[in-house]
């Protein structure tokens, strides 16, 4: 153990480079490094606040219609300048970029492809809440030639095909959280030094929680099994669970699955008819997939509500899914609730808007 504790660096070398399995081929251990450069990065800049001068929002719209912020574009830039040179990506896809983004000519092309949210919770950053960055790592499919750019279906594979995952939750203090399939590892940037230095050794979800997440003002607007999940946590010590829970929302998916990898809880952003073209409010490439590594890898689990969301296949890059994550037990419970409503053995409800299973049927058009 060096002083001060075992550092980024020595835990990927012990990890990868002296333990190499099949699917870690070198150069992994120097990538994940260059995005902890990308996070340190963004943590200091993030760190000045207003005198930054990078605050509010700037005057583009991203892929997805949303307005960008100004530190949506500057943290995107940050991670695109930190990893496209070492030539060890074949590509980059990111949630501020239409397109996959081409390693510049002046560089070489690798053997992985990235994925990021640079800016998770963006509309936390006015209000000097909490806010994260998100990736995900896959090694180019075998059918792409070696040095050849990658092109959008080599980034469209499903979750279990990750070499690594991670988010960096740039709380009080600035944590970096990986797994590359061994666990879930949590590390914390000492600010004086400027190293990431392991705190949380292989992270356990507890199986059962009483604490739940999601954004309340779309309940009119969710499926028959999700509004039975939480009318039920709500019922508390009187309702049918005989225990009271407790309701938490950051707006930052980073920050939600931070607290339960900390603690345990529920996180849902689920399938909903807000609006009835998309299929969820998260992105499944950069959000969900990495997200659902963490979690799996941390013993809980993460699904669509009928589908585990590591197995999805990916139809675009910038694709949306529903997620419910979080500690095994009550997951587990949502997708039962799901699979009963499916079969049409769910409880009845008396909401005017379901109560004609007509209107809401699961085939109803994405
Ligand atoms: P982003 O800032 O990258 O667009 O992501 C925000 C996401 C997610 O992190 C969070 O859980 C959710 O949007 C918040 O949604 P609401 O605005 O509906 O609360
Ligand atoms: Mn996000
Ligand atoms: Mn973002």
């Amino acid at each position: 153990m060096l002083d001060g504790g075992t550092t980024l660096s020595k835990f990927l070398i012990d990890t990868l480079d002296r333990n190499p399995s099949p699917v870690q081929a070198s150069g992994l251990s120097a990538l994940l490094i260059d995005v902890a450069a990308s996070i340190k990065t963004i943590s200091a800049q993030l760190t000045k606040g207003a005198l930054g001068g990078n605050y509010g929002s700037a005057t583009t719209i991203n892929t997805h219609g949303e307005e960008q912020k100004k530190l949506d574009i500057a943290t995107n830039d940050i991670f695109l300048q930190h990893c496209e040179w070492d030539g060890l990506l074949a590509g980059m896809v990111s949630e501020e970029m239409e397109d996959v983004y081409a390693i510049p000519p002046a560089y070489p092309r690798g053997e992985y492809l990235l994925a990021f949210d640079p800016l998770d919770g963006s509309s936390n950053i006015d209000i000097n809440g909490v806010v994260g960055s998100i990736f995900s790592v896959l090694r180019v499919p075998a059918g792409l030639k070696a040095g050849a750019a990658a092109i959008d279906s080599a980034f469209l594979r499903p979750g279990y095909e990750q070499v690594a995952a991670g988010y960096a939750v740039y709380g009080p203090s600035t944590m970096l959280v990986i797994s590359v399939g061994n666990g879930t590892h949590g590390f914390t940037l000492d600010r004086e030094v400027g190293n990431f230095v392991l705190t949380h050794s292989d992270i356990r979800i507890p199986e059962d929680t009483g604490e739940f997440a999601i954004n309340a003002s779309n309940e009119r607007f969710w499926e028959p099994p999700v509004r039975r999940y939480v009318q039920e946590c709500k019922d508390g010590r009187s309702g049918c669970r005989e225990r009271d829970f407790n309701m938490r929302w950051i707006a930052s998916m980073v920050a939600e699955v931070h607290r339960i990898l900390m603690r345990g809880g529920v996180f849902m952003y689920p399938r909903d008819f807000k609006t009835p073209a998309m299929q969820g409010r998260l992105r499944l490439l950069y959000e969900a997939s990495p997200m659902s590594f963490l979690v799996e890898q941390a013993g809980g689990m993460s699904t669509t509500g009928r589908e585990r969301i590591l197995d999805v296949q990916p139809r675009a890059l910038h694709e949306r899914v529903p997620v419910i994550l979080g500690s095994k037990n009550e997951v587990e419970r949502i997708a039962r609730y799901h699979a009963d409503y499916d079969r049409g053995e769910d409880k009845p409800y008396t909401s005017p808007l379901f109560n004609k299973r007509s209107l809401f049927l699961p085939e109803a058009p994405v």
